[in-house]
């Protein structure tokens, strides 16, 4: 690991000690918004930190696949296979990247389909949160990172059931606020009817540009949002991160010195401190 580097040991309450993943949705409901290039990005960052990264897709739009370097028309086995098929485990469909330390479970285009084939079966939505506990499961990662469809559909539903946190990238547009109130009520019902660990991360304001007034005051309306954790981290309007998708690389590794891969490794290190629990007090014993 590398220096500053810091290896996640989290455990479940409970007599057996068994590692546990911070897990992390990626959603907005929105399209475009920087779903997928978050999910690179902080795939890029936290590898290079010497993590166990997961990044798995659950868009039939497969971006993240693609971003990650593979052809999702070109896949022997995807995420599609462990929903479909019951007998199969995570590392059955996992891929190893080209960067040290990232794993992808891939998407493909058939994943549409799966919603279809489903119709019927109860708790459909706890699928994939079932197929990723089968076998070792996530045991052997510490950041899992699920991408998502632009919608409140089937997929997205599915990430939440699967996911312990949620992050919410939003754009500074006009339309981001309204988005977001759909955000928090798929959440509140994800909650209450799927998974009730589920917690809000924080939301990422995304295609900032602080030289215009619209953007500072969007940025400024949302900080003021109570309860509701906005990054301190911004991701600015940038080229780079569009090369770096037709690239098929995350940006930490496309351009590494650049101000929005240093942007993301900040994103991530704001990720550790709230999503890791500090030790306990030493007992009084
Ligand atoms: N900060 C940014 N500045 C400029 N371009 C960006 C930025 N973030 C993302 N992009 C580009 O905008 C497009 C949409 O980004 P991305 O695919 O990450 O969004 P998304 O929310 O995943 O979209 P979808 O909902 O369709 O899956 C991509 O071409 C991406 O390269
Ligand atoms: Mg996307």
């Amino acid at each position: 690991m590398p220096p500053g580097g810091r290896r996640l040991l989290l455990f479940h309450a409970g007599s057996e000690r068994s590692p546990v993943a911070i897990s992390i949705a990626c959603v907005s409901g929105k399209g475009g918004v920087g779903k997928t290039t978050t999910c690179t990005a902080l795939a890029g960052a936290f590898g290079e930190m010497g993590q166990r990264v997961l990044a798995i897709d659950v868009d039939p739009q497969s971006n993240l696949t693609s971003g990650l370097g593979f052809n999702p028309y070109q896949l022997e086995r995807t995420i599609v296979d462990i929903l479909v098929d019951p007998g199969l485990t995570p590392e059955a469909v996992t891929l190893a990247t080209e960067w040290e330390g990232i794993s992808l479970i891939p998407a493909c285009p058939d994943l549409s389909a799966v919603e279809g084939e489903m119709a019927t079966t109860v708790g459909r939505e706890l699928r994939l949160r079932d197929a990723l506990r089968r076998g070792s499961g996530l045991r052997g990662y510490d950041i899992v990172l699920l991408d998502t469809p632009p919608n409140f559909g089937f997929h997205t539903v599915s990430a939440l059931a699967a996911a312990s946190w949620l992050l919410v990238p939003l754009q500074m547009s006009g339309y981001a606020m309204k988005g977001l109130k759909e955000v928090l009520r798929t959440y509140h019902a994800a909650r209450e009817q799927l998974n009730p660990e589920l917690r809000i991360l924080g939301l990422l304001p995304t295609f900032v540009n602080l030289r215009t007034r619209f953007s500072q005051q969007m940025l400024e309306g949302l900080r003021e949002i109570p309860s509701l954790h906005v990054f301190d981290t911004v991701i600015k309007v940038t080229v780079k991160l569009q090369e770096t998708a037709m690239a098929g690389a995350p940006i930490t590794a496309y351009a590494r010195g650049s101000d929005v891969a240093q942007a993301y490794r900040a994103l991530a290190q704001e990720i550790l401190v709230r999503a890791v629990p500090p030790p306990p007090p030493p007992s009084q014993t």
